[in-house]
This record gives C-alpha cells, sequence and structure tokens, in this order.
C-alpha cells in the first residue's frame, strides 16, 4: 500500500515526502518538473536514508496516471501538483484552468477507476477572498476570488465536494494553507523560483546578493506598521500536517476542511527584521506602490485543525528564517 504524492518534487511536496517516509509510510510520487527537478527527490532519499519510486508523468496524462496506479498499490493520494504564480495565472488563464483543474478531473477519474477515493488536497487560504474578517475560520463563506489560480483552487474544492455528495465512499480532506516559509533543517532541500514572487523569498535572495533591494508593497496599510500581515508557517510543520491528514482521511469518508497556519500575524517589516536578527544580515528595502489585489491582513484561525487532527504549528519565525538561509546560503542556484 502506497500513497501517491502528486507534485511530490516541488518545495511542499518534497518536504512532505520527508515526513511521511519518516512516519513509516510508502510513497510513489509522480511530477512533471515544470517547477521542480528529480535533484529535490534524490535529497529526500538522502535525508530519509529510504528509497521510493518517482515517475516523470503529467497529471494530463490519463494513460501515464492509470500505469502508476496499477504498478503500485495507491490507497490515497496527497495532490499538490499545480501552477501556483498568481500573475502568471493572470496572463494565462487557460493555461492555469488547463493543468489545475483539467489535470485534476482527468487525475479523479483514473482514481475512480482504480477504486482509490481517498485525496487530500493543497488548497490557499486565498479562497477567503477580501471580504472576510480575519481570523479566517474553515465556515466562512468562501467565493470572492481575484485571480485565476486561487479560482482553481475554488472550483477544486468544489468539484471534490461534489463528487463526495453523489459518492459516499469518497474521502476528502481540503487543506487550506497559508503562507509556506523556511525550509528543511538539513538544508538540503527548500524553495527555489527562479523569480520570486514571495516575501521570503525575495528576502533571501536579496541576502544571498542576487536581487539588490527589497520592494516592500505599501506602507499604508490599516495595520500596526503600515504594510501587510501574513501568518508565515514553517514547511516542515505544514509538511506534518499532511501527515495527520492522511491518517484522517485513510479510515473515514466525506470532506473535511482544515486551515494550515499559526494564527499569529506577521507584518512585512517585521519579518525583514526577524530575519536580519536570525542571520545577522542587513536587507536593504525600499517602500514601493501596493501590489493590485493584495490585502491588509491574512490569517488563520488553526483551532479546528489542533482539535480534529491534533496537529499545530510549532517552529518559530526565527527558525523560519534561519531555515531558509541555511538552505540558500548552501544552494545559491537552487537545486542547480
Ligand atoms: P511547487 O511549484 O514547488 O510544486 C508543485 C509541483 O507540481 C511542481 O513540482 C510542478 O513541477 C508540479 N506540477 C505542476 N503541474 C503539473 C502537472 N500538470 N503534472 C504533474 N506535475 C505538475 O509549489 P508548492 O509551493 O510546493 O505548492 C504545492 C501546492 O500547494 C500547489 O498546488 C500550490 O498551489 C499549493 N499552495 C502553495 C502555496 C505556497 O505558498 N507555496 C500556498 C497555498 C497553496
Ligand atoms: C501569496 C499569493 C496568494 C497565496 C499566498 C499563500 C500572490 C499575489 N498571492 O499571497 O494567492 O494564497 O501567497 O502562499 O502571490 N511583499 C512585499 N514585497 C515582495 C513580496 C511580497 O512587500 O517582494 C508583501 C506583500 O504585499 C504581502 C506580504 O509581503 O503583504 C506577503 O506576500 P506574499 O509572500 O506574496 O504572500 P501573499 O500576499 O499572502
Amino acid at each position: 500500500m502506497s500513497i501517491l504524492i502528486t507534485g511530490g518534487a516541488g518545495y511542499i511536496g518534497s518536504h512532505t515526502c520527508v515526513e511521511l517516509l519518516d512516519a513509516g509510510y510508502e510513497i510513489t510520487v509522480l511530477d512533471n518538473y515544470c517547477n521542480s527537478c528529480p535533484e529535490a527527490l534524490e535529497r529526500v532519499k538522502k535525508i530519509t536514508g529510504k528509497d521510493f519510486k518517482y515517475y516523470e508523468c503529467d497529471i494530463r496524462d490519463a494513460e501515464g496516471l492509470d500505469k502508476i496506479f496499477k504498478e503500485n498499490n495507491i490507497e490515497a493520494v496527497i495532490h499538490f501538483a499545480g501552477l501556483k504564480a498568481v500573475g502568471e495565472s493572470c496572463q494565462k488563464p487557460l493555461e492555469y484552468y488547463a493543468n489545475n483543474i483539467g489535470g485534476t478531473l482527468t487525475m479523479l477519474e483514473v482514481m475512480r477507476s482504480n477504486n482509490c477515493k481517498k485525496i487530500v488536497f493543497s488548497s490557499s487560504a486565498t479562497v477567503y477572498g477580501a471580504e472576510n474578517p480575519v481570523p479566517f475560520v474553515e465556515t466562512m463563506k468562501t467565493g470572492t476570488t481575484t485571480n485565476p489560480y486561487g479560482t482553481t483552487k475554488l472550483y477544486i474544492e468544489t468539484i471534490l465536494q461534489d463528487i463526495s455528495k453523489a459518492d459516499d465512499q469518497w474521502s476528502v480532506v481540503l487543506l487550506r494553507y497559508f503562507n509556506p516559509v523556511g525550509a528543511h533543517e538539513s538544508g538540503l532541500i527548500g524553495e527555489a523560483p527562479s523569480f520570486p514572487n514571495n516575501l521570503m523569498p525575495y528576502i533571501s535572495q536579496v541576502a544571498v546578493g542576487k536581487r539588490e533591494c527589497l520592494s516592500v508593497y505599501g506602507d499604508c496599510y490599516d495595520t500596526p506598521d503600515g504594510t501587510g500581515v501574513r501568518d508565515y508557517i514553517h514547511v516542515v510543520d505544514l509538511a506534518k500536517g499532511h501527515v495527520k491528514a492522511i491518517e484522517y482521511v485513510m479510515p473515514r469518508t466525506g470532506v473535511e476542511i482544515f486551515n494550515l497556519g499559526t494564527g499569529n500575524g506577521v507584518s512585512v517589516l517585521e519579518l525583514v527584521k526577524a530575519f536580519e536578527d536570525a542571520n545577522n544580515i542587513k536587507i536593504p528595502y525600499k517602500i514601493v506602490e501596493p501590489r493590485a489585489g493584495d490585502i491588509a491582513y491574512c490569517y488563520s484561525n488553526p483551532e479546528k485543525a489542533y482539535k480534529v487532527l491534533g496537529w499545530k504549528a510549532e517552529k518559530s519565525v526565527k527558525e523560519m528564517c534561519e531555515d531558509t538561509w541555511r538552505w540558500q546560503k548552501n544552494n545559491p542556484d537552487g537545486y542547480n
């Protein structure tokens, strides 16, 4: 029996592979490497000392997927595979809908035809939109996404809820991630974007000398220091949340939604300062215009995950900064 990890060579996927292997699970990984490389999976083997099979496969390739299901005894899927750049999704909506939604539909069909009906899905805090008050709770109304990427998450959540309503054998866990940052403490795996769209990767690329200066997107928000407040969560804590989600999804049916966040809001300037203090490096920054579509506050109420899954985030902002920097300085060009 094996857990199939789609998009397992990616940032969150590779960290989740480590935690699943450490917890004693057998895993099978697939990825088309459009935003990753097999080296990440070799490093997962190095960290854990455990072996597993991985396939180069696209989730839109029904035949390829079916072969993986037939060759391995897959009992559940953790579904990370997808495109995730918000800005790019506004320029290439068709590609985002085809890859994320089309790919998910193909994969769900192959799952069903192989009688595998247990899935943990990577959703996002973005589904809470701009209108809900913080902290975000799972019971809040969703449906006000502002970009195609966010809309793919919302639609996939809806699709999974619908198939579960129609067929009560399905067991679905929707995980809404807040802002994953950090890296495995070994410094062997981490996030390696060619262009950093998000705050922590940008800070660490400034630190390593690849970018000159951080642009802080606005200091006029209605927050204590005027900069945006987010719920940064260490990727290893997030990965551990997936182990709990798999334990939960296995013996059950139905749909359950969980926030995976810390519940703490941290501003842009607080994160910059924390990175500087943790690593003794100066991060030059300038205040620029706010980024379109940004909101002032985004943080979770993570109580449900604690009550139901027995999971809570444990790592501090300092550890997020230290681990990001260890990865970045040991691998200035990512896996290349
Ligand atoms: P990532 O890009 O590092 O990982 C995604 C992986 O999926 C990559 O390895 C990519 O090559 C693969 N992939 C993409 N399309 C594929 C396809 N058609 N077939 C097979 N493989 C494909 O991203 P990540 O940060 O690890 O995110 C993982 C998941 O979590 C994504 O679904 C993302 O939308 C979601 N998520 C991420 C964040 C975040 O801030 N990182 C926040 C919320 C949700
Ligand atoms: C991003 C995604 C969102 C996703 C979330 C969780 C975008 C536009 N949105 O949002 O869909 O759900 O991550 O992973 O990518 N900032 C700067 N300078 C920078 C980069 C960011 O000041 O160079 C600020 C932002 O304005 C924001 C904060 O830092 O206030 C965090 O930004 P980012 O890391 O992009 O995450 P989110 O805005 O939460």
